[in-house]
């Protein structure tokens, strides 16, 4: 027989999949929370803290400037698990941009339109310190030193607010889909969507100052130790100027380091590739994008179409 009475378990504080102040915002059907600090336990704090002593070298050497600017005028503890309200009130005169804390998995239409209100649904737990590596969904790590820092940037944050009006676009013209094709392609222009936003704002390359030279800016990879340096270095990894038909119509898969990323020439770039998202929207050229990953789920097709007024 196994004694386990010794065995470290954490205690469950805000450890991702393990917390019961989350179990019971989700069974009481609560989205949008509150951040309880004072759950947080010192296991809590010491994965935060042994998750960004290890960036750190990462970020400077792989790290988009703008991201580095970001992180320092955030001035996140690395020693302590940050408050979004400290965090909000450093971004705020900057774009606008607040974290906003929730209790889980935002359907697709939610998340996009609280970008476009410049509010950004935010993760509060963080991984359990034994799988540092894996994640089986978002952190706070992921969410707020991956994402965030590159909201401090008004390029960047009025991309993701296009993002959402492109999102609000898609909504309204499903009015206009005849109702036997509308969720055939609804769903493909949701898929579309996911599509450009993974290969960018989650797993987006951009170039450097110097020829040749090739940074990080999606927050998949800034917030990974190994991807973010394989991501950069590694022959493996096939690295593209960024091409908007190739991108809708590329699945991925999220169990692996990608083998395929996109670069973007600036923020001012990826800006406009949204505004050609949005023309394609509008032209019904999404309308029928190759199948494949990601599936999307009921609760993503029932948010357009709430917004559409056809839920
Ligand atoms: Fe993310």
């Amino acid at each position: 027989m196994t004694d386990t009475s010794t065995r470290t378990s954490a205690p469950p504080g805000l450890t991702t999949t393990k917390s019961p102040f989350i179990e019971m915002a989700r069974e009481d059907g609560r989205l949008y929370i509150d951040q309880p600090y004072d759950l947080y336990t010192d296991a809590n704090h010491d994965v935060w803290r042994r998750l960004y002593a290890r960036m750190g070298d990462r970020w400077q050497r792989y790290a988009n400037r703008r991201f580095l600017e970001g992180l320092e005028t955030l001035q996140l503890n690395p020693e302590r698990v940050p408050r979004l309200e400290d965090v909000n009130r450093f971004m705020a005169p900057l774009t606008g941009f607040r974290a906003k804390a929730v209790s889980g998995y935002v359907p697709a239409y939610v998340f996009f339109d609280c970008l476009r209100k410049r509010e950004f649904p935010t993760t509060i737990t963080i991984r359990d310190g034994e799988v540092l590596d894996y994640l089986p969904e978002p952190d706070i790590f992921h969410d707020i030193s991956g994402h965030v820092p590159m909201h401090t940037d008004p390029a960047f944050a009025d991309t993701l607010v296009r993002f959402g009006e492109c999102a609000r676009t898609a909504a309204e013209r499903a009015r206009d889909m005849p109702a036997a094709e509308r969720i055939r392609r609804l769903s493909s222009v949701i898929k579309a969507m996911a599509r450009f936003f993974w290969f960018t704002i989650e797993f987006g390359l951009m170039k450097g100052s110097k020829p040749g030279e090739v940074k990080a800016y999606g927050s998949g990879l800034l917030s990974s130790y190994g991807e973010l340096a394989h991501c950069i270095e590694s022959d493996e990894v096939q690295r593209w100027p960024f091409q908007l038909e190739w991108v809708v119509n590329q699945y991925f898969e999220i169990d692996h380091y990608q083998p395929l990323l996109f670069v973007v020439d600036s923020f001012d770039h990826l800006f406009d590739e949204v505004g050609r998202l949005v023309e394609w929207v509008k032209a019904g050229r999404l309308d029928n994008v190759s199948p494949g990953e990601p599936e999307i789920g009921e609760a993503d097709l029932a948010s357009f179409l709430e917004a559409a007024g056809l839920g």
